[in-house]
């Protein structure tokens, strides 16, 4: 796989790449920012000797570079994902950027590229020290790689942006900057938001992997857990959409379902292979599905009640037409710790 060939593959994301950006996808190499190799799909470890192992690296892939178990708690992040996350946060040459979530160190390479001065923070100190090691092998200059929690920032410093690339569940109020873009947590999953004053619009879905410490803080408005071993879920109502919604459609209902039910959450279901929109109950054993046709499925102790309310959410984002998760105004609230507050999403407004 070319680099020109990983350009089409970003763009077939859907993302449409200013010219310095792919300038700087097209110049900096990422495989040296994988010198270890990475997890493949099928669990065995992708070594830098291994015949194809340049073709994975210039795939629109996500590289798993560190598991615990069967979690991976580090990787490079899915490049088209990366692409528009930069795209949202408009660095221009010369901006402070602190990017919370080093990892690889590709995506602070790609920022540094830009013009920018990058300070990147992880929270595994053996993850930041080889960040810094690939960035220097890469001979990137430009970006100071910090160990720490990513809550506190960077001791002193005013940024003018600061791009998340892992999963939280508020902004920290330390990081004062014009524009925050973050992954925050929704309805189980972690859309990515570009936040200016306190308020935030979606830029895509995304599932990124969950951060560790008071950035995932307990707070009033979360996300139901993930469900517990699931009751048997019958058929209550037929499909209504032909065809079925899109996945990126359906990602639309399922935020708006978890915007005015804050049971909603994205979870695997018997007998899908995707995963479903789901409305749990108490008992995170029943509750209701809406399936990308329109139909729904329900069960538990009061499977009828959670099918009404599951059909309802349906009824109530198609009368508001079908709004697209880009459509919201997302208000931020300070929640969850005293001692270490929060920015949650906790006000939701359409803007058309
Ligand atoms: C998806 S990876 C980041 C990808 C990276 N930007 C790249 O280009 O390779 C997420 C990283 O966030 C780090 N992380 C998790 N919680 C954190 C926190 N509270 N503060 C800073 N880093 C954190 C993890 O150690 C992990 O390396």
């Amino acid at each position: 796989m070319s680099r020109r060939g990983f350009l089409e593959q970003i763009r077939q994301g859907g993302v449409s790449l200013s010219p310095e950006l792919a300038a700087a996808f097209a110049a900096v190499p990422r495989e040296a920012f994988v010198p270890d190799g990475f997890q493949r799909r099928d669990g065995t470890w992708a070594k830098p000797s291994d015949a194809d192992f340049l073709e994975l690296i210039y795939k629109d892939d996500v590289l798993v570079t560190k598991v615990d178990g069967r979690t991976p708690i580090s990787s490079s992040s899915q490049p088209s994902l990366m692409a528009m996350m930069i795209e949202a946060l408009d660095v221009r040459p010369g901006h402070r950027v602190l990017e919370i979530g080093a990892g690889t160190g590709y995506n602070a390479a790609l920022l540094a590229s830009l013009g920018a001065e990058v300070v990147s923070v992880d929270v595994q100190p053996d993850v930041a020290g080889k960040a810094r090691e690939a960035l220097k092998a890469a001979k990137i200059d430009g970006v100071r790689v910090e160990h720490g929690d990513g809550y506190a920032g960077s001791a002193g410093d005013r940024f003018d942006r600061v791009i998340v690339t892992v999963g939280i569940a508020g902004l920290s109020p330390r990081w004062r900057a014009e524009v925050v873009v973050a992954p925050v947590e929704h309805a189980g999953t972690h859309p990515v938001l570009a936040v200016r004053d306190r308020a935030g619009t979606v830029v895509t879905p995304s599932g990124f992997m969950t951060a560790a410490g008071p950035l995932t803080a307990a707070h009033p408005f979360p996300a139901p857990a993930a469900p517990g071993t699931l009751a048997e879920f019958t058929d209550y109502e037929g499909p209504c959409f032909d065809p079925p919604l899109e996945p990126l459609t359906y990602r639309d209902l399922w935020y708006a379902a978890g915007v005015w039910n804050r049971r909603t959450t994205l979870a695997a279901v018997p007998h899908r292979e995707q995963n479903a929109l789901i409305i749990l109950d108490l008992t995170r054993t029943g509750g209701a599905v809406v399936l990308p046709d329109g139909s729904v499925l329900a069960g538990g102790a009061e499977a009828a009640a959670w099918a009404a309310e599951a059909a309802a959410l349906r009824d109530r984002w198609l009368g508001a037409g079908r709004p697209p998760m880009r459509a919201w105004r997302v208000g931020l609230a300070p929640a969850g710790d005293p001692e270490a507050p929060i920015l949650v999403p906790s006000s939701w407004e359409l803007t058309r």
